[in-house]
């Protein structure tokens, strides 16, 4: 039997979102469902309560999330009720031409669950990214579920599910920065501050935040960045060259979604180095570069889905390094709020006063 819970829905574009009660079907075979203990409010939200995303509203909005899985569906593997979970929104198929040629970060056809959740008058939901989890429980595919360790804070991990993986990924696995690398981070919301600490796990000896509010710049110094650059009064190529013996990083990561960002992360950047560009466009965006700058500076220009990340590999260690003190999530949680919390924290969001506000559920 479906169960009903609350939820936040977006139900028309540009509305604010409201708190409905929602059904959450039983799991069928390869679903899951989870009890959400937190989810972090991510831009994304905000982009599908804007129509920014697509136009299949309503959407039940959340996917930052951690909680426990209640129930299972068959064929959900090792998934049981009771792990402690980080939610993902890249769970693998390990069928499609890139799983099977040994590269499933890539997968093209990644998995969500097949049943819909519904309004109380049998509305369907999208769910935002397939989880929708700003809710009390949600269903998802079962591979959507990583199972960690149950020590850790579900407000702070959660966010491993996605802006913090994203980062952190930007800068190991598509960056791929190692050891006395010098890194430029172009924006320093929670991706970008998540590539800050990326690189300083990888070892980076030249760490640049680039940002156009201070109060951001001083959270991307205590995270790990070595100098930080006002792009709101200096001009972000000359002050990264300056930083860099005149050269330009090794790898520059574009962590906004501006066209303007991403020029400037192309030109900052030294001979043979890298652009990562993780910050998501919108559909009318346009880049125009001279080809002969684009050759003439070799390297490679990197786009960032979910940091190249694997979450069945790369959640359990991160939440591990998170737990020895080597990573500090607790530093994104910027507060708690309740579900009904929701739109006011998009108004802060919008107003740069957060990192991250985490919807925490009762426990
Ligand atoms: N690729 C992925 O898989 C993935 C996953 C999650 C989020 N994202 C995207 O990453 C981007 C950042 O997300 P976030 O949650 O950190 O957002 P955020 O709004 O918290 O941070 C953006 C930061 O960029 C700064 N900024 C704005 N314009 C700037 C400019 N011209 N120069 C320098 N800094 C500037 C802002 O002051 C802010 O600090 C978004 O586009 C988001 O959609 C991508
Ligand atoms: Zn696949
Ligand atoms: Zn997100």
């Amino acid at each position: 039997m479906a169960t009903s819970v609350q939820g936040v829905v977006a139900r028309r574009k540009g509305e604010p979102v409201s708190l409905e009660t929602i059904l959450v079907p039983e799991p069928g075979p390869g679903e899951a469902r989870v009890r959400v203990q937190a989810c972090g409010v991510c831009h994304t939200d905000l982009h599908y309560r804007e129509g920014g995303i697509n136009d299949d509203f309503p959407f039940l909005l959340g996917h930052e999330a951690a909680g426990v899985v209640e129930s299972v569906g068959e064929g959900a593997g090792s998934l049981a009720p009771g792990d402690f979970v980080v939610l993902n929104w890249r769970a693998v198929c390990g069928e499609c031409r890139s799983c099977r040629r040994g590269r499933p970060w890539y997968c093209f056809s990644t998995r969500n669950a097949a049943q819909k959740m519904t309004l109380s008058d049998g509305t369907p939901l999208t769910p935002a990214l397939g989880i929708g989890a700003f809710a009390e429980m949600t269903l998802v595919a079962a591979g959507q579920c990583t199972k960690v360790d149950s020590r850790a804070r579900p407000e702070a991990v959660g966010l491993l599910g996605c802006g913090v993986m994203a980062g952190i990924g930007a800068a190991l696995f598509t960056g791929e920065v190692g050891p006395g690398d010098s890194v430029a981070v172009f924006g320093c919301g929670g991706v970008g501050d998540a590539a800050i600490m990326g690189a300083r796990l990888a070892g980076a000896h030249t760490i640049v935040a680039v940002d156009r509010d201070p109060r951001k710049l001083e959270i991307a110094r205590e995270l790990g960045a070595t100098a930080v650059v006002d792009a709101a009064s200096e001009d972000p190529v000359e002050a990264i060259r300056a930083l860099t013996g005149g050269f330009g990083a090794d790898v520059c990561i574009e962590a906004v979604g501006h066209p303007e960002v991403l020029k400037q992360a192309f030109y900052a950047r030294d001979l043979a180095g890298t652009v990562v560009q993780v910050g998501v466009p919108t559909p009318e965006m346009r880049i125009e570069l001279p080809m002969i700058d684009f050759f003439g500076r070799g390297g490679r220009l990197k786009p960032s889905w979910y940091g190249d990340c694997l979450p069945s590999r790369d959640f359990p260690v991160l939440v591990d390094l998170y737990l020895q003190g080597r990573l500090d999530l607790d530093r994104f949680v910027s507060e708690t709020i309740p579900l009904s919390g929701v739109e006011e924290a998009f108004a802060q969001m919008g107003r740069g006063e957060v990192l991250r506000s985490v919807v925490v559920l009762g426990r």
